[in-house]
C-alpha cells in the first residue's frame, strides 16, 4: 500500500504525518518512508528511534524508485513538496491513498481544496495507469476552538472526501522524528492509530 501526503500548502504538516503515519505502521508491517521533498525533512528522522528506512529518490523517474519499494515494503509512505511538479504529479500518479492534510485556518482550507482539484486531473492523467486515485482531506493541528470546529463543519460538508479522523496540535507530534512514536495510550497515539485506520477502511471500500 502506498500512501502520499500532498498539498500545494507548505507547513500544513505534511512530513509530520508521514513520519507517524509510518512509524505506526512499522510497527506490525514493514513500512519505508520515501522522501519526494528538495527539502528532504525526512533524513532528519533519527533513525536509531524511528526504525523505518528512509529513503531519497535519486532517479529520473521516482515512479521506478515506488515500485522497487512497493515490492519490498508492504507499506511506503511517500512525503511530497508542495508544489506542481513532475516529480510530484508522479508520485502521486502511483499511489493507492492520498491525504491532503488541512490546517484548521481559512487559507488552509482554500489550499487544500487546490491539491483536491491537482488529484482530480491525475486521477484522469495518463500517468494513471489504475484508476481511481482515492484520496482525503484531514484536519490536523486542529484545536478546541470555535475556528477549529467551524472549519472542520465546512470541510465536512464540501462535498470532498473528508476524514473523520482528526489529527490535534501536540508536541508529540513534533517530537515524533527525534523521539519516535508517541506512547502506547497516548492521545497523540491513538489519533495516529484511528487515521491509519481510516485509510485503511476507506481503501477496501
Ligand atoms: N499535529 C501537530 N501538532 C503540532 N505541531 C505540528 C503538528 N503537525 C506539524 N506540526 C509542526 O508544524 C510545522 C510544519 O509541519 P511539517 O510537517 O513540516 O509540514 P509540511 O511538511 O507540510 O511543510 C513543523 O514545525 C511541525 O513540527
Ligand atoms: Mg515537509
Amino acid at each position: 500500500m502506498i500512501v502520499s501526503l500532498y498539498s500545494t500548502k507548505g507547513g500544513c504538516g505534511k512530513s509530520t504525518l508521514a513520519v507517524c503515519l509510518a512509524a505506526y505502521w512499522s510497527q506490525t508491517r514493514k513500512t519505508a518512508l520515501l522522501d519526494a521533498d528538495p527539502q528532504a525533512s525526512l533524513s532528519l528522522c533519527r533513525q536509531e528511534v524511528l526504525h523505518v528506512p528512509v529513503f531519497e529518490d535519486t532517479s529520473k523517474g521516482i515512479g521506478k524508485t515506488i515500485a522497487k519499494l512497493a515490492g519490498e515494503y508492504e507499506r511506503v509512505v511517500i512525503d511530497t513538496a508542495g508544489y506542481r511538479r513532475r516529480k510530484n504529479i508522479e508520485a502521486l500518479a502511483h499511489s493507492d491513498f492520498v491525504l491532503i492534510p488541512c490546517k484548521p485556518s481559512p487559507f488552509d482550507v482554500r489550499e487544500a481544496m487546490e491539491a483536491v482539484e491537482l488529484l482530480r486531473e491525475i486521477a484522469g492523467a495518463k500517468e494513471r495507469k489504475r484508476a481511481p486515485l482515492p484520496y482525503a482531506i484531514v484536519l490536523t493541528m486542529a484545536q478546541r476552538t470555535a475556528v477549529s470546529a467551524h472549519i472542520r463543519e465546512e470541510l465536512e460538508h464540501s462535498g470532498v472526501p473528508f476524514m473523520s479522523a482528526q489529527i490535534g496540535q501536540r508536541v508529540a507530534f513534533v517530537e515524533t522524528p527525534i523521539v519516535g512514536f508517541p506512547p502506547a495510550g497516548s492521545v497523540a497515539a491513538l489519533e495516529i492509530e484511528l487515521l491509519a485506520k481510516e485509510i485503511r477502511r476507506r481503501l477496501k471500500a
